[in-house]
């Protein structure tokens, strides 16, 4: 399943996350993540390669 979270590096966006991403219940969700700069969470992306796309907001 694909989980798409806007605003992703707001302060609970970033709590949802580390939870789906290691917790064990949560491993067959991957996340779509939409922020304005991307770079602000480029290290979840290194971390999990494979579960995580990160989407550039333009406003
Ligand atoms: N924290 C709480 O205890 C709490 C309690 C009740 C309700 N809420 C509500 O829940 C929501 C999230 O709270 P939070 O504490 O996680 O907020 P936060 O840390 O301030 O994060 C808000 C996010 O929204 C993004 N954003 C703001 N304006 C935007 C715009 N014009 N276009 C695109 N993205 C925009 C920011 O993106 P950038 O990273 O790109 O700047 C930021 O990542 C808020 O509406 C807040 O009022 C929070």
């Amino acid at each position: 399943m694909k989980l798409l979270i806007l605003a992703a590096n707001g302060q609970i966006a970033r709590i949802v996350e580390e939870r789906i991403l290691t917790e064990d219940k949560f491993k067959d969700v991957d996340l779509v993540l939409l922020l304005r700069r991307a770079s602000r969470l480029q290290s979840l992306k290194d971390r999990y390669p494979d579960r995580v796309t990160l989407v550039v907001a333009v406003t």
